[in-house]
């Protein structure tokens, strides 16, 4: 059972440490924009992802590998300028910090000198400790992303539960070690099994945001968008819909085709 939700003004990496502490657990979602970052933040929610899913859910592509940096920046600033109470965490976007440590540096400081966030994410464990370890060393907050990574969808080749062989399971969990050990403040664990994420949390001290990861974790995170209902067309098994938008918003506008096209809109009083 999760502990009483104490009241943080403002929602800082202490507070987070505190709430894997006192077993309470943290929620977090997905902004892009300032519209829907204001309403999220409003909420009282603990951290707002600016995720790379944008690329899907913003600009309709298929995977999140072709957003760039200037884009994420593009959303990350407008999500700031809304927030006043939650963590802000932004993607790094694929390309941008594998395979040259410098590289991600600099693609981490850009994202927080242009936008004003308070962390970046990335995916992937050992392979990426090198751009890790500089990031940190800069004074940036990182987050972690292990299990179903999408910008690795071309080497899996689908978006199938992962770990659910030994092996991948064992690399999962020496990762999420690694990942503490270089002096990350949390790792997001996407779609494995419950178990072995349940095993993750428990053995480390830094959170464990799980997605499709089951209830065993100190955290959970949803896209935004989906859990509205406005993306109806994607339907995992973890994913819980919170309302159903696509078919509210559907009403909304065939209505309004309706009373414009019947000169009913605008009325006396819509008028000057
Ligand atoms: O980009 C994103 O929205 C994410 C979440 C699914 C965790 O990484």
């Amino acid at each position: 059972m999760s502990a009483a939700k104490k009241e943080y003004k403002r929602i800082t990496i202490k507070s987070l440490m505190e709430m894997k502490a006192n077993n309470e657990k943290i929620a977090m979602l997905t902004s892009y924009d300032y519209t829907m970052a204001k309403i999220v933040d409003n909420s009282g929610i603990d951290i707002i992802l600016v995720g790379d899913s944008a690329s899907n859910v913003m600009a309709g592509h298929e995977t999140t590998l072709p957003i760039t940096l200037d884009q994420m920046i593009y959303h990350a600033s407008s999500v700031i300028r809304a927030i006043d109470h939650c963590l802000v965490v932004v993607d790094l976007p694929f390309g941008t910090y594998q395979g040259n440590s410098r590289k991600a540096l600099d693609s981490s400081v850009r994202i927080m000198k242009e936008s004003g966030a308070h962390a970046v994410k990335l995916e992937g464990g050992g392979e990426i400790k090198e751009s890790v370890l500089r990031i940190l060393s800069a004074g940036i907050p990182v987050m972690g992303h292990l299990g179903l990574t999408p910008q690795s969808i071309y080497k899996f080749g689908t978006y199938t539960v992962r770990a659910k062989q030994e092996a991948e399971a064992a690399k999962l969990k020496e990762d999420a070690l690694l990942l503490q050990e270089l002096g990350c403040f949390a790792i997001v664990i996407e779609k494995v099994p419950a178990k072995l994420a349940e095993e993750v949390a428990k053995s480390l001290h830094i959170p464990i945001i799980g997605i499709g990861a089951g209830g065993g974790v100190d955290g959970q995170v949803l896209v935004t968008h989906d859990m509205l209902g406005m993306t109806h067309e994607f339907n995992p098994r973890f994913l819980r819909r919170y309302a159903n938008l696509f078919d509210d918003m559907n009403t909304a506008f065939k209505q309004y085709i309706t009373d414009v096209k019947s000169a009913d809109f605008p009325n006396k009083k819509e008028q000057y």
